[in-house]
């Protein structure tokens, strides 16, 4: 069986087997971002979604996709040793009144 790949490819059998079957399913295939998995959800054509090869990609993809969506604005999340890889780390760099210093939190 041939089965054509393209962006979120395997999600219509997701949504057949929950539809049809009634029972759960999760989906996955080349789930690429925060916005197209929660519109999987949102559309009821999964009850959860995986990623693979994106979050070998992005071992952050979560953190990333739950930011993108409105969530954890200020990082909160995240590791905190990370917080300066943060783009509100770089806010602060761009601000020409602050002085930041490397020891800086
Ligand atoms: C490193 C790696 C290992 C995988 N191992 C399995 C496995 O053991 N069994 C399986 O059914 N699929 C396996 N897959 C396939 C994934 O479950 C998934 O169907 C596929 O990667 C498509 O999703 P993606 O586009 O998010 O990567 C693997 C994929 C990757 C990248």
């Amino acid at each position: 069986m041939n089965v054509p790949c393209g962006l979120g490819f395997q999600v219509p059998f997701s949504e057949r087997i929950r539809r049809e079957a009634d029972v759960m399913t999760q989906s996955v295939g080349a789930i690429l971002d925060g916005h197209q998995a929660e519109a999987i959800l949102q559309e009821g054509r999964a009850d959860l979604v995986a990623v693979g090869r994106q979050a070998l990609y992005d071992p952050y993809w979560a953190h990333h996709a739950a930011h993108s969506l409105g969530y954890d604005l200020r990082f909160g999340d995240w590791p905190i040793q990370h917080g300066r890889g943060s783009p509100s780390g770089h806010r602060s760099w761009n601000n020409s009144n602050s002085r930041t210093t490397m020891s800086g939190a």
